[in-house]
C-alpha cells in the first residue's frame, strides 16, 4: 500500500535518493506519487497521479528549485479521495512551511477538519491526511517550537499512522507511528525513515524499527527515539542480513518469475537447521516446546490458502485446527483459553490479521506470528514467532512466500502434534527444494498457457491438502491476469459451478498419490472432461488422470502433504504465462498492493 520514504544529510543527492526510494517501495502498489524537499525558507513539493514516472517527468523541470537538502517522498495507495495530483502526498499548511506523508486512516479526520475550517485554514484535498501540516501550522501560529508542533499535531490523532513531517528551517525529518510501520535507515552522515527497508537498503542496513506511539527526530548525524511524553526511549540498531541485489531482478523480466525461480533457495533457507533427518526430528530452536489442544489459523489472501492447509496438515497430524479468515474472525467462536492462535502472514503488517491476532489476545490465547518479516508488526506482538525465511519478496503476487508458509506450517505440525515426528514427511520436506528445481527445469506450462490464452474462463481442482492450492492456482491466474478463475473443492464442482463449465473453461486439477481421495478426483475430472473441458492434470504418474487430461503438467513423487507444494510452482508458472501472453503489468497488478494495511 503507501510507501513512505525520508531522508537528511543526502545533500545535493536528496531529490534522488527520494525518487530512488519510492522506486524500491513501488512493489507495495500505489496510485500517486510525491516529494518535498524543505529548505531554510520553505518547503517545494511536487507531486503527481499515476505512476513513477509521471512524477518522474514532473521533476524534470524543477530541478533547480528544489534544492533542499531534507526530504520527504511518498506513494499513494487512495482511501479517502480519488487518485488526483491534489490528493497526493505530500500535503502541506496554506504557507508551505509543513509538509506531511502518511500511511494509515486518520479516524477523527473530519472533526478536526471541521474545528481547523472554522479556525480559518482551507483545504484542497479531499485526503485524511491533509488535516495534519494544518494542525502542525496551528501549533507553529501559536508559537510552538517545530518539534513540539508536530508532537502536538500527533496527540490529536486519532487511528493510525506512520508519519514523516519537514518543517522548513529545520533540518530534520520528524516521524511518528501508531499501527503503521515505520523503520530508520542509520548511514554514514545519513539517516532515513521509511515504511520499508528496501527503500534506504542500498545507503544502509543499520536500521531501527520504531514502534506504536513513538516520535523520532532525525538528523544527518543523529537520531533520537521518544515515546508519548517526549521521554528518550532506548532502541536497539539491528542490521538487516539481506543484500541489496535480493531486491533487483537479476535479468528476469519481472519480480515473479525471479521469486519463483527463487523457490528451491527460499525453501532451503526455511528448512535449514530445523529438521534432522538422521533422528526423525524437528527443531524449531527459537520455538517453545507448544502442546496445544486446538489450533485457529487467522489469515487473508493467499495466506489464508496457507492456513487452510496447515489446518488441514495438523489435523491430519492429530491436532484439531481450523482456518478463518482475519476479517471473519471477529464474528467466529471465540479461541478458549487452551488454543493456540497462529496469525499467518508474509507481511506481518497485514491490518485484518493484525487486529484478529490482536483480539485472540485480549481473549487470552497464545498467539504464533508465522511470517517472513523479522521485526514486523505481528512479530513484535505475538508471544512467539516462527519465520519463515523467504527472503524479500517483492512482486505483489505472493510466490516463494506461499511455498515457505506451507514448509513452515509442516514444521509447525510436525512440532506440536502429539504422535511425534514422521520420518517419511522429514525427508520429503528435505528433497523438497530439488523436487522444486526438477518442476521448474521441467514445466511445460509455458505451452499450456499460451494454448488456453484465450479462455472465458479458469476452473481450478483439488482435494484434502491440495485444494488449498486450488484456490491458490486461482487467485495467482485472476489478480495478476485480470481472467475470472475460480478455485474449488473437487467434489464441490458437481453441487453448482459444473454448471459453468464449457469447451471454453479448462480445468486445472491436482491429484497425486493412487489413494482414495485421488481415485475420487479422477472422477470428478471425468465429469468436467464428459462436458468437453479441457483438462490440464498436475500429476506425479501414479494416477490414471492422464487418460482423461489434454495436458499433462508432471511433478516427481513425494510425501502427500508435500506434493501440493510442487503442484503449485505448476500452478504459479501457468499464472505467470497466461498473464505475460495477455501483456499484464505482473508485479504490480491494478488496484492491489503488496502490504495491505487498512482494514
Ligand atoms: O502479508 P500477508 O501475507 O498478510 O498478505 C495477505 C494478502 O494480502 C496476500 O497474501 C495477498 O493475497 C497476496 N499478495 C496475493 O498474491
Amino acid at each position: 500500500m503507501c510507501g513512505i520514504i525520508g531522508c537528511t544529510g543526502r545533500g545535493e543527492a536528496t531529490l534522488e535518493t527520494l525518487v530512488d526510494g519510492l522506486r524500491k517501495l513501488d512493489y507495495r502498489g500505489y496510485d500517486s506519487a510525491g516529494v518535498a524537499l524543505s529548505g531554510a525558507t520553505g518547503v517545494d513539493v511536487v507531486k503527481k497521479a499515476g505512476k513513477l514516472d509521471a512524477l518522474v517527468e514532473a521533476l524534470s523541470g524543477e530541478r533547480e528549485r528544489l534544492d533542499g537538502t531534507v526530504g520527504i517522498g511518498h506513494t499513494r495507495w487512495s482511501t479517502h479521495g480519488a487518485p488526483t495530483d491534489a490528493n497526493a502526498h505530500p500535503h502541506t499548511d496554506a504557507d508551505g512551511r509543513v509538509a506531511v506523508v502518511h500511511n494509515g486512516i486518520i479516524e477523527n479526520y473530519q472533526s478536526l477538519r471541521d474545528e481547523l475550517a472554522d479556525a480559518g485554514y482551507s483545504f484542497v484535498s479531499e485526503t485524511d491526511t491533509e488535516v495534519v501540516p494544518h494542525l502542525v501550522a496551528r501549533a507553529l501560529d501559536g508559537g510552538a517550537e517545530p518539534e513540539a508542533a508536530v508532537r502536538e499535531a500527533v496527540s490529536q490523532l486519532e487511528g493510525s499512522y506512520a508519519l514523516g513531517v519537514v518543517v522548513a528551517g529545520v533540518d530534520a525529518v520528524f516521524a511518528a507511528r501508531r499501527d503503521s510501520p515505520l523503520v530508520l535507515g542509520l548511514g554514514d552522515g545519513a539517516n532515513y525513515v521509511a515504511s520499508d527497508v528496501p527503500a534506504f537498503r542500498e545507503h544502509t542496513d543499520h536500521v531501527v524499527y520504531l514502534e506504536d506511539g513513538e516520535f523520532a527526530r532525525v538528523e544527518a548525524d543523529s537520531w533520537v527515539v521518544t515515546d508519548a511524553d517526549g521521554d528518550p526511549v532506548d532502541h536497539e540498531v539491528h542490521v538487516v542480513e539481506w543484500d541489496p541485489e535480493d531486491t533487483g531482478k537479476s535479468g528476469y523480466e519481472h519480480f515473479m518469475l525471479k521469486e519463483i525461480h527463487e523457490q528451491p533457495r527460499a525453501l532451503r533457507q526455511g528448512l535449514q537447521g530445523r529438521v534432522d533427518e538422521m533422528r526423525g526430528e524437528v527443531t524449531l530452536e527459537e520455538f517453545p516446546s507448544l502442546s496445544p489442544s486446538r489450533v485457529h489459523l487467522l489469515a487473508c489472501g493467499t495466506s489464508y490458502h496457507a492456513a487452510v492447509y496447515g489446518a488441514h496438515v495438523l489435523h491430519s497430524r492429530g491436532v484439531p485446527a481450523q482456518a478463518f479468515y482475519a476479517h471473519e474472525y471477529a464474528s467466529a467462536t471465540p479461541p478458549t483459553d487452551d488454543a493456540l492462535v497462529v496469525g499467518v502472514s508474509q507481511s506481518g503488517e497485514t491490518a485484518d490479521t493484525l487486529s484478529a491476532v490482536r483480539a485472540a489476545r485480549r481473549r487470552g490465547a497464545e498467539t504464533v506470528a508465522l511470517t517472513n518479516t523479522v521485526e514486523s508488526t505481528m512479530a513484535r506482538e505475538c508471544d512467539h514467532r516462527l519465520y519463515i525465511r523467504s527472503g524479500p519478496e517483492i512482486g505483489v503476487a505472493a510466490t516463494k512466500t506461499f511455498a515457505s508458509q506451507l514448509v513452515a506450517l509442516n514444521l509447525l505440525a510436525l512440532d506440536v502434534a502429539p504422535g511425534g515426528d514422521d520420518r517419511e514427511a522429514i525427508a520429503a520436506l528435505r528433497d523438497l527444494p530439488g523436487d522444486v528445481q526438477t518442476v521448474l527445469d521441467s514445466s511445460r506450462a509455458a505451452e499450456v498457457a499460451r494454448e488456453y490464452a484465450d479462455a472465458d474462463a479458469y476452473f481450478f481442482i483439488g482435494r484434502g491438502p491440495h485444494y488449498p492450492v486450488a484456490l491458490e492456482g486461482a487467485l495467482k491466474l485472476k489478480e495478476i491476469s485480470y481472467e475470472h478463475a475460480e478455485g474449488f473443492a473437487a467434489g464441490e464442482l458437481k453441487h453448482g459451478p459444473l454448471a459453468l463449465v464449457t469447451e471454453r473453461t479448462p480445468v486445472f486439477a491436482t491429484v497425486t498419490g493412487e489413494d482414495q481421495s485421488a481415485r475420487k478426483t479422477i472422477g470428478n475430472v471425468k465429469e468436467v472432461e464428459a462436458r468437453d473441458a479441457p483438462v490440464v492434470a498436475v500429476t506425479d504418474g501414479r494416477t490414471e488422470v492422464e487418460r482423461y487430461a489434454d495436458h499433462v503438467l508432471e511433478i516427481p513423487e513425494t510425501h502427500p502433504h508435500v506434493a501440493p507444494l510442487l503442484a503449485n510452482v505448476q500452478f504459479q508458472l501457468v499464472s505467470y504465462y497466461v498473464a505475460n501472453d495477455l501483456g499484464r503489468p505482473i508485479d504490480k497488478p491494478r488496484h492491489l498492493a503488496k502490504s495491505v494495511t487498512v482494514e
